[in-house]
């Protein structure tokens, strides 16, 4: 069993969505809870600060302890200081929850430098910048002689680890690059008492998935539980990644090693490992998308997915 009680936990992009439910679950367990998010649309651009503030209130509303904060995961000044007013309004941080993101979807020819570039750093850089920072508290904490449990909690996502989706080169590669670095900081963070894991969501309804068709859609509130979860003292798991879908909770393996050829006791040549390649049964990529998301979708065939797929490009 986990404790929240008395936690102070930082949660990024809290304001809507996944962060929003994480948060106000995560009050309701007895934390303290910094609500980040700048209120921006969709593509990052604008910004709002009721959309913080809004959901500090509704924690206060049933007597839980929360404090807003309306800065970029983005801006390394920002990011630091998400961290000090932990600190300021609560004593200390020991958990931080990785959540904010943006989306700009288009195919690869069709993506401009920037919508590449800014839906990567808010997943990928934001993700770093608090962690960072946290980190760097976490270890003058370690070394003052405090020993509390510390956690960090990222969010991957299915389109990254287990369906990359169309549409989505910056999104896709930057959560499965959250993903790597939970391994990388978990291995790095133990030293000073902090765990570090990733959940993975897939399949919730928010803004981010309003156009995606289909009945799979689950509620945003299906993620919270995990989160509090593992960023209770007591929980012991570190170095995880676990996808969520709907009730199911899953540990991902990463990526495995399939079938394999062997060139034995000469180099091969690129004849020979072109043939040997061609006599391996691999799994095409359509097929793997039609596999995994053709039922949530109502699309029953491997040729209905290419069609939808390329009607989204355009
Ligand atoms: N909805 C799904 O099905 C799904 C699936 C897989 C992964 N996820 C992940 O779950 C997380 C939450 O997604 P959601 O669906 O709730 O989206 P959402 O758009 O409802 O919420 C994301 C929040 O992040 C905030 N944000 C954006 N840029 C920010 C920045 N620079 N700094 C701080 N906050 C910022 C936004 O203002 C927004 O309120 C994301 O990391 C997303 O990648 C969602």
């Amino acid at each position: 069993m986990t404790g929240m009680t008395g936690r102070t936990v930082l949660v990024t992009g809290a304001g809507r969505g996944i962060g929003r439910a994480e948060a106000l679950h995560l009050a309701e367990a007895g934390a303290n809870v910094v609500v980040n998010d700048p209120g921006v649309e969709i593509d990052g651009r604008g910004g709002d600060e009721s959309v913080a503030a809004a959901v500090v209130d509704e924690i206060r509303a049933f007597g839980g302890r929360a404090v807003a904060d309306t800065g970029s995961v983005v801006d390394w000044d920002d990011a630091r200081r998400m961290v000090e007013r932990a600190v300021a309004e609560f004593g200390d941080l020991h958990a931080v929850v990785n959540n904010a993101a943006t989306e700009v979807n288009k195919g690869l020819e069709r993506l401009g430098e920037a919508e590449f570039d800014d839906v990567v750093a808010v997943k990928l850089k934001g993700t770093f910048a608090v962690s960072r920072w946290a980190a760097v508290h976490w270890r003058a904490q370690h070394e003052a002689g405090v020993r509390v449990d510390r956690a960090i909690v990222n969010t991957a996502s299915g389109s990254g680890l287990l369906n990359p989706l169309p549409t989505q080169s910056n999104y896709a590669a930057a959560n499965s690059a959250v993903a790597a670095m939970t391994i990388v900081h978990a291995l790095e963070l133990r030293r000073w008492g902090v765990r570090v894991n990733c959940v993975s969501p897939s399949m919730v309804r928010t803004r981010l998935t309003a156009t995606v068709p289909g009945s799979g859609m689950t509620d945003p509130g299906v993620v919270a539980p995990l989160v509090t979860c593992l960023a209770g003292d007591g929980c012991l798991l570190t170095g995880q990644v676990l996808s969520v879908r709907g009730g199911s909770v899953a540990v991902n393996r990463g990526w495995t090693l399939g079938p394999r050829v062997e060139s034995g006791s000469e180099p091969w040549t690129a004849a020979a490992l072109a043939d040997a390649l061609a006599a391996v049964e691999m799994v095409d990529p359509f097929d793997a998308l039609t596999a995994a998301l053709g039922d949530a979708l109502g699309l029953t065939s491997r040729e209905d997915v290419e069609a939808v797929v390329n009607a989204q490009l355009g």
